[in-house]
């Protein structure tokens, strides 16, 4: 038999909103499936159907030939279907073993016997190559090795199917080189794959078939040999993709953000970010260069005022907001887009259009006398939606139930909508399709030409020198290198994101 998996024909319905409408997919057996399409394109339900979190109202799935009823996960698992969600699903207080055999416990005695476990866990993890400390708590790991413990669960298991919803959205470059490796042992040792991803390079490298749906039906499979990433944004978004933003020259004035000698601390009591002077203008965009853990997070975690600074000044059109409140810097113009949507961006369990005015709902014409309008909320709200086209069944929708790149386009227009004086970008096209990167790097631009003040920070290196006017290269918790975008390279970059000083990198005019 050719397919290990064959989903024909499933239909998914939401209360008469249908997110899945009459979709084929047919894995076949040691392959690397990607699955492409748009924020809200219905890839996750499809997902969620096939491991069995969703019950589809029409079409069949059959397991090597077999049609099947996967009522549920624990089926999905004897079937050997294993999945690593978008938004990882671990016990942050338990050990990367403790979460590996959740559920599927050995016990000896009538009690656990972790130190087999342990042992098991070890050598699933040497098999396929993903180092992890199987004593480790989860909340002191990285995201990047969260995710391997997200993978080792499912192969601990006994997967032989695994899909991977947007594995490489929250991670760095460097682990994603990591993934892809892990992803090409798998197959090695005889795993079949799907793989969801916005990121055409990664579906040219590993993936041997593309499935590409739009709007929740099935637009076809390709192979990936025979396809470009031109043709593959093509298929999912029904037009051409333009890569590249234009931009016309900016035309920076006074100092919006001044940043002078700040030292800010980690949550481990050690110093990360030492010593830093930015500076943003208004009418330009500073990206912020560097790798994962130089103390971007912190920084922007400080001029928030989500984190507090233990020394130096932050000044925001000359005023100080060094350790102020988040609403006291946020009402002096400061907008954010945040690293984690779920943790600063969004309150899940409230609809999306009360998330659009989360800053503004206590002033006019949202509330008067402490009296919320939910008219006028939800008018604002209908307003923003449509404007970056957040795609989601109707304002009323729980945060939660929307799609990952739609939660990101929310808060995104909630932000820029509030046309705040800086607006801090990090990470802002994380889990992104092309057509939405494109729309945004747009309303990054329009902002600094009407003359704010935009700081970007971003591990894409496209991104970043697609988008900004200047680049800061931040390393070790310091500012090294300030670049004009139009005289580097990736290559330079790189080298300076390492820590190689501006002469061993090749010397440019300092912008
Ligand atoms: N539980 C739910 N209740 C109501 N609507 C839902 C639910 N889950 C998903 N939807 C809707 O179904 C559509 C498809 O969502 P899905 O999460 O499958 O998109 P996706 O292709 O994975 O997008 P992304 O790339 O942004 O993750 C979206 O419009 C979403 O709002
Ligand atoms: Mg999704």
């Amino acid at each position: 038999m050719e397919y290990v998996i064959e989903m024909l024909n499933i239909r998914k319905e939401f209360n008469g909103f249908v997110a899945n409408d009459n979709i084929t997919l047919q894995l076949k057996k040691g392959e690397i499936h990607a699955l492409l399409g748009e924020n809200g394109a219905g890839k996750s339900t499809l997902m969620n159907v096939l491991f069995g979190l969703y019950q589809p109202e029409q079409g069949e799935i059959r397991v090597k030939g077999n049609p099947v009823n996967i009522t549920n996960p624990n089926i999905a698992n004897d079937l050997g279907i294993g999945m690593v969600h978008q938004h990882f699903m671990l016990v942050d207080t338990f050990s990367v073993t403790e979460n590996i055999i959740l559920g599927r416990e050995i016990t000896s005695g009538g009690r656990i016997d972790l130190k087999k476990a342990e042992r098991d866990v070890r050598d699933i993890s040497e098999r396929y190559g993903l180092a992890v400390d199987p004593q480790a708590k989860i909340s002191d790991i990285s995201v990047g090795m969260q995710q391997r413990v997200e993978i080792l669960k499912t192969l601990y298991r006994g997967a032989e199917i695994v899909i991977f919803d947007e594995p490489s959205a929250v991670l760095t470059p460097q682990e994603i080189k990591e993934l892809m490796q892990i992803m090409k042992t798998l197959i090695k040792e005889g795993k079949s794959i799907i793989l969801i991803t916005h990121k055409l390079k990664e579906i040219m490298e590993v993936a041997d078939r593309c499935t590409v749906i739009r709007k929740g039906k099935g637009i076809g499979t390709v192979n990936v040999s025979e396809t470009n990433p031109n043709e593959l944004a093509s298929l999912m978004v029904g037009r051409e993709v333009v890569f590249k933003t234009e931009k016309k020259e900016a035309t920076p004035r006074n100092n919006v953000l001044e940043v002078n000698d700040l030292t800010v601390k980690d949550s481990r009591g050690v110093s990360v970010v030492n010593g830093l002077d930015l500076t943003v203008k208004a009418g330009e965009i500073v990206g912020i260069a560097g790798v994962d853990g130089n103390g971007q997070s912190e920084l922007i975690e400080a001029i928030t005022g989500l984190r507090k600074a233990e020394n130096g000044s932050i000044k925001l059109n000359g005023k100080e907001l060094m350790n102020q409140t988040p609403r006291k810097i946020t009402e002096s113009g400061v907008g954010h887009i945040p690293q984690d949507r779920h943790k600063h961006g969004l309150v899940l369990n409230f609809p999306i259009g009360e998330n659009m005015v989360l800053q503004t709902y206590n002033k006019r014409p949202f509330s008067s006398n402490g009296i919320l309008n939910f008219k006028e909320i939800y008018k604002k709200a209908k307003s923003l939606i449509t404007e970056f086209d957040v795609r989601t069944p109707s304002e009323y929708t729980l945060a939660r139930a929307l799609s990952g790149g739609n939660q990101q386009k929310a808060i995104i227009g909630r932000e820029v909508d509030r046309n705040p004086d800086l607006l801090i970008a990090a990470q802002p096209t994380r889990g992104l399709d092309v057509g939405a990167i494109e729309f945004i790097h747009k309303r990054l631009i329009e902002q600094r030409d009407n003359g704010k003040a935009v700081l970007l920070v971003s591990f894409e290196l496209d991104e970043i020198l697609n988008v900004s006017d200047k680049i800061a290269v931040i390393y070790e918790g310091k500012i090294v290198a300030v670049v004009n975008p139009k005289e580097t390279s990736e290559e330079e970059l790189g080298l300076l994101m390492a820590g190689s000083n501006r002469k061993e990198a090749g010397e440019h005019s300092h912008v």
